[in-house]
């Protein structure tokens, strides 16, 4: 019962391989540390230093370990630089991809919990204040959620070709650390970003407050960081005795809260009083994104259980710590 996690050297990896011991599972890291942190693989666990861009290295590993199912974070995922260089997210995210399906065809691994993202909806048209579900249009507005809703589409079609099983989790906006250690360290994302501009005693920005929202700032759906590892544990027991299967699942926890209310959040958990400074708009954010919950819930019998504040303490804690 050996897991691949591609990208387990990463943020969200690092909480995934922890999580996936935990559940009495062995792992395998494949990642090419290109933004992972060997410091964040835990002792007894295989790192395998290799980019998915390289197929016969991807076959190498899985001729050098029984690999029961894989679960594929590894992947580029800033929207900007997906739009400014999209040649490289195609390369990275979907050759990368179509390498790793096709060493697991070859030695008949059939499992896969596929990292895909809020990203594959864009706008949608679904009015102010509803909810997105794994139904509502797909139709990505940036380069980025474009290669990964074509990682689904590729997944998908080994389902019947090769009777793979997949589950593809769209992560919502994920924020918090499960231990100091884990924590984000990177400044792409509101959570960091503010705490960096704090620690920095610099304002943070908020981009925009004239949303059509009760406050004027944007509103998202934040999902605590273990909270969406343990939804890969879920996954990857739901697809463990399936076979021929595809599933997408809305990761987040059904609640918005808008950049103010984040920000109220991080000057609360933190005791620093913070003044945003408003700046315009930021191109293509949409007011609203939320996620309904109800499939994740009735079919992978999870839920999340962190609340905002839990977000924004421990990835305070872990900014501390770093
Ligand atoms: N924001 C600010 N100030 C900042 C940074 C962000 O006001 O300094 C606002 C943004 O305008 C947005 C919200 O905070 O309204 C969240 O912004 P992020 O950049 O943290 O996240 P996004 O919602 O833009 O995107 C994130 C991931 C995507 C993923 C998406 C899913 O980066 O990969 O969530 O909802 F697809």
């Amino acid at each position: 019962m050996t897991w691949l996690v591609t990208g387990g050297a990463g943020y969200i990896g690092a909480h995934v391989v922890e999580q996936l011991l935990a559940s009495q599972r062995s792992v395998v890291v494949l990642d090419d540390l290109t933004t992972g942190m060997v410091s964040r693989i835990p002792e007894g666990v295989t790192l395998e230093q290799v980019t998915l861009t390289d197929a016969q290295l991807v076959e190498h590993v899985f001729k050098a370990h029984e690999i029961t199912g894989v679960i594929h974070l590894a992947a580029k995922k800033q929207v900007a630089e997906s739009v400014a260089h999209p040649e490289y997210y195609w390369q990275e995210n979907v050759v990368g991809l179509q390498n790793l399906l096709d060493a697991m065809s070859n030695h008949g691994v059939t499992k896969i919990v596929y990292s895909s993202s809020a990203a594959v909806y864009g706008q949608p048209d679904i009015g102010q204040d509803a909810l997105i579900d794994e139904t509502t249009h797909c139709e990505p507005i940036n380069p980025y959620g474009a290669t990964k809703l074509v990682g689904e589409w590729l997944a998908r079609s080994r389902t019947v070709s090769d009777d793979f099983s997949v589950a593809a989790l769209r992560y919502f906006n994920v924020a918090g650390a499960g231990r100091p250690e884990l924590g984000d360290q990177f400044e792409f994302n509101l959570v960091p970003i503010a705490l960096s501009a704090l620690t920095q005693g610099k304002n943070p920005i908020i981009f925009g407050d004239d949303y059509p929202t009760p406050d004027g700032t944007c509103i998202r759906d934040y999902i605590h960081v273990h909270d969406l590892a343990q939804a890969h544990v879920s996954a990857v027991e739901f697809i463990e005795n399936k076979n021929g299967i595809f599933e997408s699942f809305n990761i987040g926890t059904g609640v918005g809260s808008s950049v103010r209310e984040v920000l109220k959040a991080i000057a609360h958990v933190t005791d620093i009083h913070l003044e945003p400074t408003v700046a315009p708009r930021r191109a293509g954010d949409p007011a609203q994104l939320v996620a309904s919950v109800a499939k994740a819930r009735d079919m992978l019998s999870w839920t999340s259980t962190r609340t905002l504040d839990d977000i924004a303490a421990s990835a305070w804690e872990a900014w501390s710590h770093h």
